[in-house]
């Protein structure tokens, strides 16, 4: 079975086949970061207007990439939620309409389901049950995965997600948009010693997240040096160091808690080299398997939607004649896949 894959939920154009038999044939992405540069954010109406602009003409390039045309695609998989209406919209109205056009079914993906199956396109994939930790702009989850859509949520963050932490600590070290690589970026150089940030809601039971706070304490941080660039370095390690060792802290209590014996890092943030670094720590020393996508498929794109999706068409789940989106949309509520 070979099947499309439209992502869209946000600042991100992405398509991509997957086959069943042979895995991913292509993928290409169209990164809307430019666009939104000048506004220090994702401007809505700017980024459901270029979806309309990019979204056929890559499904077209990945087509011809791989030398197949419509008749060989026998299923269209869309993000269908959570993320920006207007944008999810864009990808739900082409997806849905291709798929009836070529009279084959369609279904929508949960994005967060997409993020966390992710490193089944890797070579060595986890199996279930698994730990996961899910970080990306819009959210921070611990979830128990029993399997495909068995879902069950064991923390959340209470106020920012971990992703929007970054962006919103970049911009208030005068970084660019979108945040996390720059403070990735910038905390390189960065002396680990000279600050030390808290790791909110560590010292209480539980599994979670605050990173408002963080943030704030920055900005006091900030405030009380000359705020040159060796200071925002150094603001900025202290940053990632707190937050990478929240998120450790948290993994670890969640692996004791369920008893599980492998954990899959997944969502923008899991792109962190400093994150990473940690939890393949964290696995050794827990003896422990820790899974995580490659790097360009740990930000949002079309392979993990084309994935997800075929999960679940393979298993008879399909879209009514339908054009629907939905902003929210828990994880917990998806439908099991045997
Ligand atoms: O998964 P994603 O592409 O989109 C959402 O579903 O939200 O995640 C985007 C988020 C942004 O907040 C971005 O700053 C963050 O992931 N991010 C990073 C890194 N790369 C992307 N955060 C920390 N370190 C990175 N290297
Ligand atoms: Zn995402």
């Amino acid at each position: 079975m070979r099947v499309l894959g439209i992502e869209s939920s946000c600042d991100e154009t992405g398509v991509a086949i997957y086959d069943s038999e042979a895995g991913l044939l292509s993928h290409a992405l169209y990164s809307q970061i430019e666009l939104h540069k000048k506004y220090g954010g994702v401007v809505p109406e700017l980024a459901s207007r270029d979806h309309v602009r990019r979204a056929l003409p890559l499904i077209s390039d990945v087509l011809k990439d791989v030398g197949l045309a419509k008749h060989d695609i026998n299923g269209v998989a869309y993000t269908s939620g959570p993320g920006l209406i207007g944008a999810l919209l864009v990808g739900a109205g082409i997806g849905r309409s291709l798929a009836w056009s070529w009279d084959v079914p369609a279904v929508g993906v949960h994005h967060m389901e997409g993020h966390l199956l992710a490193p089944m396109l890797e070579d060595n994939p986890p199996a279930f049950p698994f730990l996961a930790l899910l970080v990306s702009g819009g959210h921070t989850m611990l979830i128990h995965v029993e399997g495909v859509g068995r879902y069950i949520l064991l923390g959340d963050t209470l106020d920012d997600a971990a992703g929007e932490a970054f962006d919103k600590t970049a911009k208030l070290l005068g970084l660019g948009y979108p945040g996390g690589p720059q403070i990735s970026r910038l905390a390189k150089q960065g002396d680990p010693n000279r600050f030390r940030f808290p790791r909110p809601m560590t010292n209480r039971p539980g599994l979670d997240f605050s990173f408002s706070g963080l943030k704030t304490f920055a900005v006091n941080t900030l405030a009380d040096t000359d705020a040159g660039d060796q200071s925002k370095a150094d603001i900025a390690r202290a940053f990632e160091d707190a937050v990478v060792d929240t998120m450790a802290i948290k993994c670890k209590r969640a692996l004791k808690q369920t008893g599980l014996k492998r954990i899959v890092l997944a969502g923008g943030v899991s792109a962190n080299q400093g994150l990473r670094e940690r939890m393949t720590q964290l696995g050794r020393d827990q003896r422990i398997e820790v899974f995580y996508p490659r790097p360009e498929f740990c930000t949002d794109n079309g392979a993990m939607i084309a994935y997800a999706g075929w999960r679940r068409l393979v298993a008879g789940q399909t879209e009514p004649l339908v054009i629907a989106a939905k902003p929210r949309w828990a994880l917990d509520q998806l439908s099991g896949v045997a």
